[in-house]
């Protein structure tokens, strides 16, 4: 089986890098990790990549003079390397639209809330301001417009009454750890595919759907 190589673009923790490459280690995922990069020199992504044996670089963006060649540096490395997926886990620059059309449907990011709700920063905060009933993540292919693009998965979780920002987070981020590694499976096997500027999925069956606060409670 031909594993399908992804680079990985991380600015920070890099949990959801650690959940994509504990799902790289099961032989059986169509998927490997061949690059690690993180624009911010000590990221400790960077540390988490290097144990698990991968390969890693840091392109700093503070050493170019601007966004383009910046992100040609970025595309270098990556096609150097081989990348044929590119996954951003926590990349925290905007992408020129050069980088964006020259990986297009080749690029995909997971953003921590509900697209087309909440794009852009402090998704939680936002969200428990509104009062919403159910918060979530979303994992898509990346167009020039921040946080928009076709979706490939979406997890919603509930939203507790006492929930802070940070408690929010933290159950949205277990989910973000379970949809990333099945988005770049079911691209890797032919499963979800750009079809306009939605994705189909082939062979997904519809969950059932979830009341809260639960009805009658
Ligand atoms: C995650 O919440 C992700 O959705 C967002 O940035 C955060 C990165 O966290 N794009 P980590 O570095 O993967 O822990």
């Amino acid at each position: 089986m031909s594993r399908l190589r992804l680079g990985v673009l991380i600015s920070g923790r890099g949990t959801n890098l650690q959940a994509l490459i504990d799902a790289c280690a099961d032989p059986g995922f169509p998927a490997e990790i061949v690059l690690v990069l993180a624009n911010v020199p000590g990221a400790a992504g960077l540390d988490a990549a290097s144990r698990a044996g991968i390969a890693t670089a840091t392109v700093d963006h503070k050493a170019f003079s601007g966004r383009e060649p910046f992100d040609a540096a970025l595309t270098e490395a990556l096609e150097a390397a081989g990348v044929e997926l590119v996954c951003l886990a926590g990349f925290m620059r905007l992408l020129t639209p050069g980088f964006v059309g020259h990986w297009r449907d080749r690029l995909i990011n997971i953003h921590p809330s509900l697209l087309p709700a909440y794009p852009g920063l402090d998704t939680h905060a936002r969200a428990l301001a509104d009062g919403v009933r159910f918060a979530g993540c979303t994992v898509h292919f990346v167009r020039t417009e921040c946080d928009v693009g076709p979706i490939i998965l979406q997890a919603a979780v509930p939203v507790a009454a006492d929930d802070t920002p940070e408690t929010l987070a933290a159950r949205v981020l277990e989910s973000e750890h379970r949809i990333y590694p099945e988005a770049v499976r079911l691209i890797a096997t032919g499963q979800a595919k750009v079809t306009g500027e939605r994705v189909a999925v082939a062979g997904a069956a519809l969950p059932a759907a979830t009341v809260n606060p639960p009805l009658g409670g």
